[in-house]
């Protein structure tokens, strides 16, 4: 982790901060005394998050509601980091929505926000994020990504689609900065994790999702996070079947085929009942957003 020469704490920028790997990233951050800059749509959630960083031992919390597919809120959010600490060490960015629908069940709008949140959200806080890293001549940007960066599965098209967009554009910003060599960026690929981006998620399938097995606990993927803060890596693993189910996908593509609908369907995919929702995709859900989902986790 760039630690300050001049031995002021380390200042973090979190997207996706209410919830979720976002927030537990931010608590992890805050027990090392972190100055931190919270981001995400709603401000209830994040208040609340500020509130309990505060209490986990974080220097400051500073909360800056915005969204991540607009560029001149996250400039906001990145100026107020800058603003009022002097400089941006790390920037987690952990936001993100979700659907369940085949591609021609999901309304256009529902496919596109989950798309954009990850491609122009991941984007824009690259243009606005890494000339600051330039003129300082360090700092780290780490990028939630997912295990659906590397596979593909039935009913979540956009997601696939974002997952796999945002890995190309991070692999070509990692290209980008290799002439500054300060400046880090790294991918962390979870595998199902104790979220409640399932509950949150819209769906055209007639039920909620929740994590495949093994679901990880939030906390086990922020300590992946603050580990490639500390020593940086290209591509960071949270997820023990990861490599399997990827070299399945990649080597033997027709068993895969044959599997990925069934598994996903009994391992993947609640046994409830609900009509088409827009879910958070949309707009904030703040009421939904907390650290940790409502499943066991390792
Ligand atoms: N949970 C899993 O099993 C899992 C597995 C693999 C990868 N991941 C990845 O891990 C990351 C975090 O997911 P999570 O499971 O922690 O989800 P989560 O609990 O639903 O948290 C998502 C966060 O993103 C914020 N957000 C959503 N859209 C936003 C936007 N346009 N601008 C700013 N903030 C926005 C949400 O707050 P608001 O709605 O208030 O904005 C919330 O704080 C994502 O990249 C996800 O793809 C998760």
């Amino acid at each position: 982790m760039p630690i300050p020469s001049d031995g002021t704490p380390l200042t973090a920028l979190i997207t996706g901060a209410s919830s979720g790997i976002g927030r537990a990233t931010g608590l992890e951050l805050a027990g090392r005394g972190a100055q931190l800059v919270l981001v995400s749509r709603g401000r209830d959630s994040l208040e609340e998050a500020a509130a309990e960083m505060r209490a986990a031992g974080a220097k400051e919390v500073v909360v800056c509601p915005g969204d991540v597919t607009d560029e001149d809120q996250i400039r906001a959010a990145v100026s107020a980091a800058t603003g009022r600490f002097g400089r941006l060490d790390v920037v987690v960015h952990s936001a993100q929505v979700m659907a369940y629908g085949t591609v021609e069940q999901l309304p256009r709008e529902i496919f596109q926000t989950v798309v954009d949140t990850a491609l122009h959200g991941t984007a824009n806080l690259a243009r606005v994020v890494l000339p600051v890293f330039r003129e300082q001549h360090a700092g780290h940007l780490a990028v939630v990504n997912s295990l659906l960066g590397n596979i593909s599965a039935p009913f979540m098209g956009s997601y696939v689609a974002a997952k796999w967009g945002q890995l190309g554009l991070v692999r070509t910003l990692q290209l980008e900065t290799r002439d500054e060599p300060g400046i880090s960026i790294s991918i962390v690929q979870p595998g199902g994790v104790n979220t409640p981006i399932y509950t949150q998620a819209a769906s055209w399938v007639g039920s909620t999702g929740r994590p495949p097995p093994p679901v990880y606990s939030p906390f086990r993927v922020a300590r992946s996070v603050l580990s490639t803060l500390d020593r940086p890596r290209r591509v960071v693993q949270s997820g023990v079947f990861n490599p399997i189910i990827t070299a399945g996908f990649r080597l033997v593509p027709g068993v895969y085929d044959v599997l990925v609908g069934p598994l996903l369907k009994q391992l993947a995919i609640a046994n409830d009942d609900v009509p088409p929702t827009t879910g958070n995709v949309l707009e904030s859900r703040p009421s939904g957003n907390a650290t940790e989902g409502r499943w066991r986790s390792i």
